[in-house]
């Protein structure tokens, strides 16, 4: 069954916008879980423009899910994945004049400060995955590397804009799991997922979790973080359930 990993950064982002004690993630975590969250993720930036250190501790002691940290691998924030632990660090690049993460880790030119990151996680006991863009080159690097999953970054889809690029988008994620799981890889999706995009996406087969921020968090507002989760993970069984039955075409 498809995996929902809900991104609960831009909860932080709202509390920054004020320096404020609300809205607070880590109540936002609690009800995507009841919600149906099967993990839920944060970003760590450098800049601690939204999720801060507090935010990182109270969620490794209260999240009852896995808990995904979405990390760069600046020694300094290595220091604190390697202390607190998570299920699961997912290695991001990381700007600090972008908006959010804008693209995927170009695991081919950084492998040599990637690859000794990758060993110290996994040897405390961290399941670690690369968020790439869906490219050959780049999975068989994240391989060699020895990460145990990658999580292909969706944008390329979720921003194209006609029908015939959006499909070509879609045969290129697919075709990025084959060779992920040829690599003995575990494939993850995100990046720019939503209500009215993910269906399309969930009925690509291989896929093990989608990690989703933005979307739940802004139908959040409106129906409630417990609700959006809720729906989200609804449209992921119905994308999975159009999903073609072994051996047929897709
Ligand atoms: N996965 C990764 C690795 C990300 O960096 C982000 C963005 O923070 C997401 C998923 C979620 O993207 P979105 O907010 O567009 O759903």
């Amino acid at each position: 069954m498809l995996r929902l990993g809900v991104n609960i950064d831009h909860v932080a982002t709202v509390r920054q916008a004020r320096g404020a004690d609300e809205p607070d993630p880590i109540w936002a975590a609690v009800e995507a879980e009841l919600g149906g969250a099967d993990s839920i993720t944060f970003h760590l930036r450098e800049d601690r423009r939204h999720i801060n250190d507090r935010d990182a501790l109270l969620l490794k002691h209260t999240v009852a899910c896995k808990l995904n940290m979405e990390m760069s691998v600046e020694p300094e924030i290595v220091k604190i994945a390697l202390e607190l632990k998570p299920e699961q660090c997912t290695l991001v690049p990381e700007r600090r004049e972008e908006l959010t993460t804008e693209g995927g880790l170009d695991v081919v030119r950084w492998r040599k400060r990637v690859a000794p990151v990758v060993r110290r996680l996994k040897a405390a006991g961290i399941e670690v995955s690369a968020f790439i863009e869906p490219i050959e080159v780049q999975i068989a690097a994240a391989a060699e590397c020895r990460f145990d999953a990658i999580e292909i970054w969706t944008g390329g889809y979720a921003h194209a804009r006609s029908e015939a690029a959006a499909t070509r988008e879609l045969d290129r994620l697919a075709s990025a799991i084959d060779c992920g799981h040829d690599h003995g890889l575990t494939v993850h999706a995100g990046h720019g997922l939503t209500y009215r995009n993910v269906h399309a996406v969930a009925a690509i087969p291989g896929w093990c979790e989608f990690n989703i921020g933005h979307s739940i968090v802004a139908r959040s507002v409106f129906v409630g973080m417990r609700d959006a989760v809720r729906e989200m993970k609804r449209l992921l069984r119905r994308g999975e359930r159009a999903q073609p039955a072994c051996g047929e075409p897709a």
